[in-house]
């Protein structure tokens, strides 16, 4: 090879081994560790198929969105400094000693261990092993102790739009690659991106999808979706650090946190839902999770 053209292979080798949203001090909060990737399978989607939305009024969002269909807020509030403190450093510092909550990444979400987070972020985050099962594998979204955590979870803020009569509660979590939550629903709320990405998978609450409770998102994924005839797809999209994703009440989903991601949701619950549930149904998962 012609020595001059060693830089540019070099440069063509650099620009391919750094994913372009990697750019910029701390892009990644430090939660993107050497080691083995993602599975194969844990890629975005070809066509987004959410509306995204920069300049959302809360009437256009009540009027088109809130009762009817998924969407993606963009640019509603700023959490940077909520980020700066999520950085995998300033958790372990924060928080090492602190104990969490795991649950099992299956639709009933099951069982339930506790562990010193650092802990579960030293020995348990690394990406999801694609022949696990859901309700083998463990991970940290939700039962978070806001107590514990409140000099962390009073720098958030959740997106500005609220639902008459209900009241937010959120739901925190940090997952490696490949990992998620398979399809299940409850009532409406967001969930935001701090660091990764995570994509979405919807289907309305008319639509019962094709899964098994105790698979993984990802082997549903590699083994149920390609088979699904266009109108049989689900509405689908990768949520980038800092976007928001909404999702009406009972509108079934499943998730693939396609980096190691740290998440946060904010869930709108009413009481009146509630009660309205309470008559037999077969509603899947006991407390929102929405990791
Ligand atoms: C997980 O679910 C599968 C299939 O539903 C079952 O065969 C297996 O025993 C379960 N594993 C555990 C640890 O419960
Ligand atoms: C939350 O943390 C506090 C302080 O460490 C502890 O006393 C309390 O029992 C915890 N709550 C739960 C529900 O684990
Ligand atoms: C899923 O796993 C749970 C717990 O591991 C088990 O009790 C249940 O029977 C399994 N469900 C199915 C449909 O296999």
């Amino acid at each position: 090879m012609a020595l001059e053209a060693r830089p540019l292979l070099w440069l063509a080798l650099w620009t391919l081994a750094v994913p372009a949203r990697s750019f910029g001090k701390d892009a990644d909060g430090g939660w993107r560790r050497p080691g083995p990737g993602a599975p194969a399978a844990v890629t975005e989607e070809e066509h987004c198929t959410v509306e995204r939305r920069a300049d959302l009024s809360y009437a256009e969002f009540v009027q088109r969105y809130a009762f009817s269909r998924p969407v993606i807020l963009q640019g509603l509030t700023d959490n940077s400094r909520f980020r700066d403190l999520c950085t995998r450093q300033r958790l372990l510092a924060s928080f090492g000693d602190s104990v969490v909550r795991l649950s099992t990444a299956n639709t009933y979400s099951y069982q339930k261990v506790d562990l010193p987070f650092e802990k579960y972020v030293e020995q348990m985050l690394h990406p999801q092993d694609p022949i696990s099962m859901g309700n083998d594998t463990l991970y940290f979204f939700g039962d978070n102790n806001f107590t514990e955590w409140a000099s962390l979870f009073r720098h958030y803020s959740p997106p500005p739009f609220s639902l008459l009569g209900t009241t937010p509660a959120y739901s925190f979590g940090i997952a490696g690659a490949g990992s998620g939550v398979p399809f299940h629903w409850h009532g409406p709320g967001f969930s935001e991106v701090i660091y990764g990405r995570k994509r979405w998978f919807l289907y309305p609450p008319e639509k019962t999808p094709e899964f098994h409770p105790n698979k993984t998102t990802l082997a549903w994924l590699r083994d149920t979706y390609p088979a699904l005839t266009p109108s049989a797809r689900p509405l689908e999209c990768t949520i980038q650090a800092g976007e928001v994703l909404y999702f009406p009440d009972r509108w079934w989903h499943a998730t693939l946190n396609l980096d190691t991601s740290v998440f946060i949701s904010t869930f709108l619950g009413t009481e009146v839902v509630a009660a309205a549930s309470a008559q037999p149904t077969s509603a899947p998962l006991s407390g929102p999770g929405g990791g």
